[in-house]
């Protein structure tokens, strides 16, 4: 699972325009699994969090939406072997509704946007969701003409000749007044008893058995060879259309029943619902029914009844305001749960995952499962060897839902967590107030070394022209680069024994191979920040290494410090947060990175291969205040201790969280308690509020300060 679990409302601008990077990649590539090869490698859940993912964070930054923004499309581009079939309107997919709070939620939005009076009946036509894959079919004259897949939504491919093998697909339309040109769209599908007798046939010919219907059904449709979707049994179901030559109708319900008196098929069990009561009754008696009908369904669709409501009503984004599909609660099964295993994600959350006997549960078949967290296993009380509830609804990761404790072997054992990293076997920690525990190693683990590298060559971090994320895939996956100092040895061992030439390798030539060297030389120098920053030390962002490079000047006076407090007869990570702006959790973690021996061994390999410059404050050599230690306590009125904090660092202040010796100024503002007092006891000069203003504008002398510690002697107190 390779989630990066930061909250958007966390991320930087440029993590963000990274992660919106990955998200559309990431999103391309399972559309393409899922639409293209019709083998999916997420839950349906899964993905559904990716895409939230990149739309909280796109909401968050609208200017970092991209182009190719995976919130614009829908689906996959189709495959190249079929021609293309533009759509005369989008084929749209459907929001969800889980319960009847948000079918509720949705009509209530209804009502909103057509500005309904209470006693106005909102009617919803209520059909069963049908879990197949949707098509469009054209009829001219009465004829069939063409048929498509759904594609993108906008585009999809030319399917006409497997389509026409659907027995359910009138080859011509007859009964009253068709339209002269009509579009109608619907579910292509595989009934049960068919998809069971199709696997009985396939493992008689000795022949690998079909996963699910579904993704079946998808197959069948794209084959390139009509005669084998023939063989599918494919079936159609009508639910809605595209284009029509003339207006067919005013309302939903009637629309499809003049859909089927010209020859095709409606599912069963579809009716108009007059309020919420009523819609909810049918989604009931729907789920009853379920187990009995011949096709799979996965809830009921409602959509409003009235075609101008529709109209009016319109699409937001990828999906229409006027219907939703209500979903059904998960399928369960039984399984045994073999074993809890640890998988580490790229940013090193360690997540439990349960190896399940393979079970067949809502229309997949289950073999893992997330346990989520340590907590989550300890209230449910997992264990290996237990029997288990699993379930999977199409928008739930499966999930294990609970044990069956009378079946439980007699000799099982609690779970206990993982104290080691599986990967690397680094030390793993679990930070107060955090569920998941997490990897120490960072840029020695496996699982994150990739991730690591991405990171210390982005934008922010070292900003290598021509080694983007692309090119240290590709340079991790040949071993290339296994680590950060690597990247400097890459000019030197290129064309050795070890490494065939650049220049050779496909998608690199002479120029850019010699471009990159060039680039890479470039960044041999590198600001003290910008370092620390691309080490991509936990909770480390640029504004933290921003403050430890201003506070410690030089890389070696930083990893002295740091290993100063790492030592274990030392200072404690609290002698850190002195810093204003690094609190415990920060500083533990840094004194992490540097307690592993093997980190320390990456920055002693980066510190001999780079030019690594002292901290400069920009340009506050002018400033009265630049270099002055200054500590703000108590409430300020003209500004935030933020903004006051921002300015003063800016001017070239060092601002600090405590007061001692080596403290410039105290800045007290009103009800100013004990740092105040010790600035009394030290003789350190304090300031009001007006006053420290007024010497940071330059208005006012520096008052001399008295005379303190050394610089080092910094206590902490
Ligand atoms: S209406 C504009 N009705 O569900 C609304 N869709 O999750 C488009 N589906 O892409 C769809 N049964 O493939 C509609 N009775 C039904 C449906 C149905 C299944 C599928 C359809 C759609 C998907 C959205």
């Amino acid at each position: 699972m390779s989630t990066d679990t930061t909250p958007p409302e966390d991320l930087t601008p440029d993590a963000a325009e990274r992660e919106l990077e990955r998200l559309a990649q990431e999103i391309r590539r399972h559309d393409e699994l899922y639409y293209t090869h019709s083998a999916p490698e997420l839950s349906d859940a899964e993905y559904d969090a990716l895409r939230r993912r990149n739309e909280a964070i796109e909401a968050r930054f609208p200017k970092l939406k991209r182009a190719d923004s995976p919130s614009e499309r829908v689906g996959a581009p189709p495959a190249s072997s079929f021609a293309k079939v533009r759509h005369s309107r989008p084929m749209l997919s459907l929001g969800n509704a889980l319960n009847d709070d948000d079918l509720a939620e949705f009509e209530g939005r209804v009502r909103r946007f057509l500005n309904l009076g209470e006693d106005e009946p909102v009617v919803l036509y209520g059909e069963p969701k049908i879990d197949g894959l949707s098509a469009t079919v054209h009829y001219h004259g009465g004829a069939f003409v063409l048929g498509a897949t759904r594609g993108d939504g906008e585009t999809g491919e030319d399917v006409t000749e497997n389509l026409r093998t659907l027995r359910d697909l009138p080859h011509t339309l007859s009964g009253p007044d068709v339209p002269e040109r009509l579009e109608v769209r619907g579910e292509v599908y595989i009934g049960r008893a068919d998809f069971a007798a199709l696997n009985r046939e396939r493992e008689a010919d000795g022949e690998e058995a079909f996963v699910n219907p579904r993704n079946t059904a998808s197959g069948g449709l794209r084959q390139i060879d009509p005669t084998l979707t023939a063989k599918r049994r494919l079936r159609f179901f009508a639910h809605g259309w595209g284009e029509a030559s003339e207006p067919v109708g005013e309302r939903q319900g009637d629309v499809l029943a003049r859909l089927a008196a010209w020859g095709f098929k409606l599912a069963p069990l579809a009716r108009h619902c007059t309020g919420l009561d009523a819609a909810r009754a049918l989604h009931r008696e729907i789920e009853d029914a379920r187990p009995g009908l011949d096709f799979e369904i996965d809830g009921v669709v409602f959509k409003v009844d009235r075609l101008d409501w529709q109209q009016r009503l319109g699409a937001a984004g990828r999906a229409p305001r006027w219907a939703i599909a209500y979903k059904f609660p998960a399928e369960q099964a039984e399984t045994v749960l073999h074993r809890i295993s640890i998988s580490v994600g790229r940013t090193g959350a360690l997540t439990p995952v349960a190896e399940l006997e393979p079970v067949y549960v809502g229309g997949v078949t289950v073999s893992r499962a997330t346990l989520h967290n340590e907590d989550e296993i300890a209230r449910k009380d997992i264990r290996a060897g237990d029997t288990v509830v699993v379930q999977r609804a199409g928008d739930v990761i499966p999930q294990v839902v609970r044990v069956i404790e009378e079946r439980r072997p007699a000799e099982s054992e609690p779970f206990v967590p993982p104290a080691a990293c599986p990967e690397c076997g680094s030390h793993a920690v679990r930070e107060e107030g955090e569920a998941v525990r997490r990897c120490t190693g960072g840029l020695i683990c496996p699982a994150q070394a990739l991730e690591r590298l991405r990171h210390f060559v982005a934008r922010d971090a070292f900003d290598i022209e021509g080694l983007g994320a692309k090119q240290i895939e590709a340079f991790y996956a040949e071993g290339r680069v296994k680590s950060p100092a690597d990247i400097f040895d890459l000019e030197e061992k290129d064309g050795t024994e070890e490494f065939s030439k650049l220049a050779e390798l496909e998608g690199w030539g002479e120029t850019s191979a010699a471009n990159l060297f060039r680039a890479i030389e470039a960044r041999r120098r590198i600001s003290l920040d910008r370092f620390i920053h691309a080490l991509g030390i936990r909770h480390v962002g640029q504004t933290t290494a921003r403050l430890l490079a201003r506070r410690y000047g030089t890389v070696e006076e930083w990893r002295a410090a740091m290993e100063a407090a790492a030592a274990p007869e030392g200072e404690s990570p609290e002698a850190l947060t002195d810093i204003d702006g690094i609190g415990p959790v920060v500083a533990r973690a840094i004194v992490e990175f540097v307690a592993e021996a093997r980190n320390d061994a990456i920055l002693d390999a980066l510190c001999q291969r780079l030019d690594i410059e002292p901290f400069e404050a920009p340009s506050t050599a002018q400033s009265p205040v630049a270099g002055k230690r200054v500590v703000f306590t108590g409430k300020l009125v003209r500004m935030t201790r933020q903004e006051a904090k921002a300015r003063a660092e800016a001017l070239g202040a060092q601002v600090a969280g405590s007061v001692s010796r080596s403290t410039d100024y105290v800045v007290a503002g009103e009800d100013a308690g004990s740092k105040l007092k010790r600035a009394g006891e030290l003789g350190v000069t304090v300031l009001s509020e007006e006053q420290w203003l007024a010497v940071a504008a330059g208005e006012a002398p520096p008052p001399a300060a008295e005379p303190g510690g050394e610089q080092a002697s910094d206590d902490g107190g």
